[in-house]
């Protein structure tokens, strides 16, 4: 069983997808963190994350770079924005993600084009999305919360902001832009917290699921 797991940044698309991989013994990829990781390889060899060759060149980094949690990082995320962008590295990081769902046991993925490009034929696709607000204000609290490798706090405001523009630019570019499947259940979790969200998707997944059978 494929399980695709997309939407936009904050949308609870990566807490939901880890919890339907326990759920049901399945494999889990966080497909963000291979485009953190590019984004964050970028920075460490001094180059320009909007530069085609520069971001090419960072798809082979190194496989240490996904345990650092600085890729968890705001910054990071926006780098990692930037360079997917470009289809040399979304064709670049494109086998890896397809080798891994396709394997025995089956998986869960979560991404931006996981429904769309990377497993077009899953068993299940979802589109997990939330108001600006509610995710900016998720965002903000996890910050919090974890106070992520010394960074430093950022007012709201200001992560409201951030993720506007990583929508806009994630919605916007040509290749392989974040968009629900045709056939994708939308699940808006805006007025849920984690708990109540899990509860919807997996009902909706459940009966998804038994329709196929039916
Ligand atoms: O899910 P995330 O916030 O960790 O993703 C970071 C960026 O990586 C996101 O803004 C766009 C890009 N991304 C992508 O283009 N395709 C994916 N499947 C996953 C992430």
């Amino acid at each position: 069983m494929i399980i695709a797991v997309d939407g936009p940044t904050a949308s609870g698309k990566g807490t939901i997808a880890r919890a339907l991989a326990a759920h049901y013994g399945l494999a889990y990829l966080d497909t963000g963190l291979l485009y953190r990781a590019v984004g964050r390889q970028v920075a460490l060899a001094g180059g320009d994350p909007d530069n085609v060759a520069d971001a090419r060149a960072a798809v082979d980094f190194a496989e240490e770079l996904l345990e650092d949690t600085i890729l968890r990082t705001e910054e990071v995320g926006g780098l990692a924005s930037r360079v997917s962008v470009h289809p040399e590295v979304r064709a670049g990081l494109l086998d890896r993600q397809r080798a891994f769902a396709a394997q025995e046991g089956g998986a869960v993925l979560d991404g931006r084009d996981i429904g769309t490009v990377i497993a077009p034929d899953a068993d299940v696709k979802l589109y997990i999305t939330a108001s600006v607000q509610a995710r900016a204000r998720r965002r903000w609290l996890e910050m919090v919360d974890k106070a992520l490798d010394g960074e430093e706090e950022i007012p709201l405001a200001e992560i409201e902001k951030d993720i506007a523009a990583r929508d806009a630019r994630d919605i916007g570019r040509t290749d392989a832009p974040l968009r629900a499947a045709p056939d994708a259940l939308v699940i808006d979790t805006t007025s849920f917290d984690r708990d109540q969200a899990f509860e919807v998707v997996l009902e909706a997944v459940e009966a998804s699921l038994a329709e196929r059978k039916g």
